[in-house]
């Protein structure tokens, strides 16, 4: 299996990323050079996914750093601890955000008694180490879950959460990708994700260039499609989850949960354990992410598809609660609530 990154850095330390808005019809590589740059990448989802996110902002703060490297030492401090403040509040929900940034700080502070110089190579370990803990990751879920699949099942999945939002292999598209290497036949289907068609744009992309039987559907057909019984498994990302187990995840994973309770289908969770937040006791502290009306009335398309001047609901994200999910699969193990 081909497995681009989606976020990387290249042989002369320049930060790259796939511009995911292009996806399926363009593969365009851009790299981020300063701070407007990464902001806008990660505003507007030409990176994204939980993990990649993470991933982009820590590499994003050793490009920062390196920018400002000639600066006397406390005003590069002043200008970087600056940026990141700028960053974290960029997409709230997902916690690898702020994450990542908070342990890009840690390794500053512990150096920043040193010479902007000297600190460059810290930060650029700590980016990496970040990237590289991600990649191991996802392969230790994709070896818990592949074994929940077997040969002749439906497997359904929302939004993406694989290579294209992670590091690598992702996280709910993980066991997918194992099972298919064990050479276990099954089908996927992919909601498509409105507003912004992350599974019809990029899952189903990321499915098919790994040759899994692939079948798209718009969201509101998974009920319909569990009520004919070719739903056997559910497996999707998370951007956070509560101490108590609660899951915010892309908006209609929450129905997607109520569904395969009602119809008894196993509905699995896929997130790196650092996507925990002890900070939020449920789900009903997590902040949800509002997004801009036009993504539903005018995005994708050259002419409105809704009336100029309706109101909109456009949350990015969704809390599903604890005792709709059946397991929540990290690098650990299965976790069964
Ligand atoms: O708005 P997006 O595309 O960043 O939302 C992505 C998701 O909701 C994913 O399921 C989640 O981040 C996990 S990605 C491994």
């Amino acid at each position: 299996m081909t497995v681009l990154r989606a976020v990387r850095l290249d042989e002369q330390d320049r930060l790259i990323i796939i511009d995911q808005t292009k996806l399926p019809g363009e593969l365009v590589f851009v790299e981020l050079r300063d701070k407007t740059g990464l902001i806008d990448a990660i505003a507007r989802l030409k990176v994204r996914g939980a993990p990649a996110i993470g991933i982009a902002a820590a590499y994003g703060v050793f490009v920062l750093a390196r920018s400002y490297s000639g600066l006397a030492r406390l005003e590069f401090l002043e200008a970087l601890r600056a940026d990141i403040a700028q960053i974290r509040h960029v997409r709230p929900t997902a916690i690898n955000l702020a994450w990542a940034l908070a342990r890009m700080e840690e390794m500053l502070r512990q150096h920043e008694h040193e010479q902007p110089r000297q600190i460059l190579p810290w930060l650029r370990r700590e980016a990496q180490a970040i990237f590289d803990e991600d990649a191991a990751i996802c392969r230790a879920i994709a070896a818990h879950g592949a074994p929940l699949i077997r040969d002749g099942m439906g497997v359904l999945t929302h939004c993406n959460a694989g290579w294209l939002a992670t590091s690598e292999l992702g996280t709910a598209l993980a066991p997918i990708y194992a099972a298919q290497e064990q050479g276990k036949k099954f089908r996927v289907y992919c909601d498509e994700t409105r507003p912004l068609l992350q599974g019809a744009r990029l899952t189903a992309y990321e499915l098919m260039a790994a040759q899994v039987e692939t079948i798209l559907l718009c969201d509101n057909m998974a009920a319909s499609l569990m009520a004919a019984a070719q739903v056997d498994i559910v497996f999707v990302g998370a951007d956070r989850v509560a101490a108590n187990g609660d899951v915010a995840n892309k908006i209609g994973t929450l129905s997607l949960a109520i569904n395969a309770a009602h119809f008894g289908i196993p509905f699995y969770v896929c997130a790196p354990s650092s996507t925990l937040d002890q900070s939020a006791p449920t789900g009903a502290q997590i902040q949800i992410e509002q997004r801009d009306a036009l993504e539903i009335t005018e995005m994708w398309y050259k002419e409105r598809m809704a009336p100029a001047g309706v109101g909109v609901y456009n949350a990015a994200f969704d809390v599903t609660p604890r005792e709709l999910i059946t397991g929540l699969i990290t690098e650990a193990g299965i976790k069964y609530f």
